[in-house]
């Protein structure tokens, strides 16, 4: 590693209390990211300082009304930010991601309506494409129809999308990242497929956000969905959608005078300011990772991503090619890898690796992992429609983030030449 990415992966780890053990205080190397991230220590504070301080609900003349308030307000204007979206009211936050999409997918069922159909892909999240088959199946939509994706390298195949797309379809959902394989979705030509029907693009934020800049604006998406919990914060989702999906949206609302561009338009029910101030602290320290400057701001975002995707780029070719020292993935016998494997391609991936051992079952590897080398590798479907597309019932994952060392990638490594080994 050089000096420089030590000395930023070292600052990044004290902000990351459990970082190396867990509370048992088994040393560990967390690779779980996949399923949730580690939680940085201030964003776990200010979580447990507005549970206590701004429990008060909205709209009182008192201090700790308006303390909820002003968390709320400060929260979304920190997403609005970190999404590049030109208002904090086109920001709205959930319980999930899941129940932020199936939100928008009721609220979206007219304007897609009896006749009209959805496209999406063989590279989902069961949850980007289960709301539209629950519309499907009561009568709201007409159809729901996934795009093939490329066996090898799980990218979707646009031209089968092209094929599937007629004067009826009305949207397109697509992950801008597979949670499955890492495989990047190409969403400036989703977006131009989309406007051939003056269509929406729903993109699923949720694998892609600790890793890559996010811009609603370039390409314009009409919605982007991240979870916080997968970004260094808490349980809990956040949406930035567009002024266009808004005004076709027709969702239910428990206040009949809610205001269209605004919070509880979609949000059902009061907000957890515990969220919103953890939230607050995420967006925060990214702005300030590279330089600190105390502020939130949105050079400090980019300065960040630039980091982080130039750092994990070269961390992914390690994984994949090895070094002297240390075989990578692509040249240990019994593993196979799922998804993009050419280190030419890296820029079509992220850091989230899948794979099989032939010579071993993934319950097995798995439980080797943690017992003898205490590294966090899950097996699984991850809730990923490519699973059953491709016929690998599961697969292994693991996710390398920010705070990963090139160090721990090796630990990894050299586990997975022993584990195939056997
Ligand atoms: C790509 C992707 N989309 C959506 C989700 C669902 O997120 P949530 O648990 O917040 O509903 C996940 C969770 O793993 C995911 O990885």
């Amino acid at each position: 590693m050089n000096s420089n990415n030590e000395s930023i992966v070292s600052r990044i780890r004290q902000h990351f209390p459990n970082i190396d053990h867990d509370i048992s205080g088994k040393e560990r190397i967390f690779l779980d990211n996949g399923a949730g991230s580690l939680v940085l220590k201030e964003a776990a504070n200010a979580e447990n300082f507005a549970r206590i301080n701004a429990s008060a609900n909205v709209d009182g003349q008192y201090y700790e009304s308006e303390l909820n308030e002003e968390i709320l307000k400060k929260g979304r204007e920190a997403l609005a930010v970190l999404f590049n979206s030109k208002s904090p009211d086109n920001i709205f936050q959930g319980e999930s991601a899941s129940s932020l999409s199936f939100l928008i997918a009721i609220a979206l069922r007219n304007y897609i309506g009896k006749e009209g159909n959805v496209i999406s892909t063989y590279n989902e999240h069961y949850s980007s494409v289960g709301p539209y088959i629950f519309l499907k199946k009561n009568g709201f939509i007409r159809d729901v129809k996934l795009t093939k994706i490329n066996p090898e390298t799980t990218e979707i195949d646009l031209e089968h999308m092209k094929e599937l797309m007629d004067k009826n379809t009305k949207l397109i959902v697509a992950t801008a990242e597979s949670n499955l394989t890492g495989t990047k979705s190409t969403i400036t030509q989703l977006r131009k497929l989309a406007d051939e029907n003056d269509g929406l693009l729903i993109i699923d934020g949720v694998h892609y956000a600790p890793q890559d800049l996010i811009d609603v604006t370039s390409p314009n998406v009409d919605a982007f969905i991240i979870s916080m919990y997968k970004l260094f914060g808490p349980r809990g989702s956040f949406a930035y959608l567009s002024d266009n999906l808004l005004r076709q949206s027709e969702p239910y609302n428990v206040d009949p005078f809610t205001n269209r561009f605004k919070g509880s338009f979609m949000e059902l029910g009061t907000r957890d300011q515990a969220i919103f101030n953890s939230s607050f602290e995420v967006v925060k320290f990214l702005s300030n990772l590279i330089e600190d400057k105390g502020i939130i701001s949105r050079s400090g975002i980019e300065e960040a991503f630039a980091w982080n995707k130039s750092y994990l780029t070269n961390l992914n070719k390690f994984i994949l090619e090895g070094d002297g020292y240390t075989p990578g993935l692509n040249n240990i016998k019994n593993v196979r890898i799922l998804g993009i494997k050419e280190t030419k391609d890296l820029d079509r991936r992220g850091s989230t690796f899948s794979f099989n051992f032939e010579n071993i079952d993934d319950a097995k590897a798995e439980k080797i992992y943690w017992e003898k080398f205490g590294i966090t590798v899950v097996g699984g479907n991850h809730f990923n429609l490519a699973h059953d597309y491709l016929s690998r019932k599961s697969v292994l994952r693991v996710t390398f983030l920010m705070y990963n060392t090139i160090e721990e990638a090796r630990k990894f490594l050299k586990a997975t030449e022993y584990i195939a080994s056997i």
